[in-house]
């Protein structure tokens, strides 16, 4: 047990500390932020905000808590390498054939199936269901309620919106937005903002 820093003083921050609180993991759960306004009073009940260079210096752990993947990858390249933590909240499902790489964070009532692959930082955000055998790329989002079906492929950086379905063995380009509510029935292979049911390019 050392302390966690959640680096990310917005609301996806307070959703992370309340899992990192509720798994009981952690001596001690702190937060940060880059920007210096945010860096007083507590995040929640229990978790202080410190300058980032305080915080930085006694944590044995980080995760960054940055909704966005850009900027989380941002990020995790300013950070000492080995103190990327994976935040899981004791009430999400993650099967132990999942496998689920540093940093990523999985929020209460959240499944991910057998065989499922998690890359660096990935966000399974509450509700989300990642079934048997899905692949998702380092620093991407599935939003609440979303459902990626067995096998789906998803490349880096994508951002799967709120409710919206992936179809099983669908694959997906890095950098794609998905919006909330589509649904994905055949491939995306281009970078670009997909939304409606079926999902069509955007932009
Ligand atoms: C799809 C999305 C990325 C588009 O955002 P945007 O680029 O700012 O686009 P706009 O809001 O300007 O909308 C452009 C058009 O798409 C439509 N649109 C926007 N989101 C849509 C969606 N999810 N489904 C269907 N149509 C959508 C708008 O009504 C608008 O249509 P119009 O041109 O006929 O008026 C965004 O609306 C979205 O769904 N983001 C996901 C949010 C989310 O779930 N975040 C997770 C937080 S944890």
């Amino acid at each position: 047990m050392s302390s966690l820093l959640i680096f990310g003083a917005g609301g996806h921050g307070r959703v992370v500390a309340d899992a990192a609180l509720a798994a009981r993991q952690w001596l001690r759960v702190l937060a940060s932020d880059r920007d210096p306004s945010r860096c007083t009073g507590e995040l929640l009940a229990g978790v202080a905000l410190l300058p980032a260079y305080a915080a930085t210096a006694t944590a044995g752990a980080v995760h960054i808590a940055i909704g966005d993947g850009v900027a989380r990858a941002r990020e995790v390249a300013a950070l000492p390498a080995g103190l990327l933590a994976t935040v899981i909240h004791p009430k999400a499902s993650v099967s132990r054939h999942a496998h689920v790489a540093p940093g990523c964070f999985i929020a209460a009532q959240a499944v991910v199936g057998p065989n499922a692959t998690l890359g660096v930082c990935v966000i399974v955000n509450h509700g989300a269901v990642v079934d048997h055998d899905v692949s998702i790329g380092d620093y991407s989002h599935v939003a609440p309620l979303a459902a990626l079906g067995g096998g789906a492929k998803l490349g880096r950086r994508v951002l799967v919106g709120s409710g919206a379905s992936i179809l099983p063995g669908v694959q997906i380009a890095d950098d794609v937005v998905i919006g909330a509510g589509a649904v994905v029935a055949g491939d995306l292979a281009e970078a670009g903002t997909y939304a409606g049911v079926p999902a069509r390019r955007l932009k």
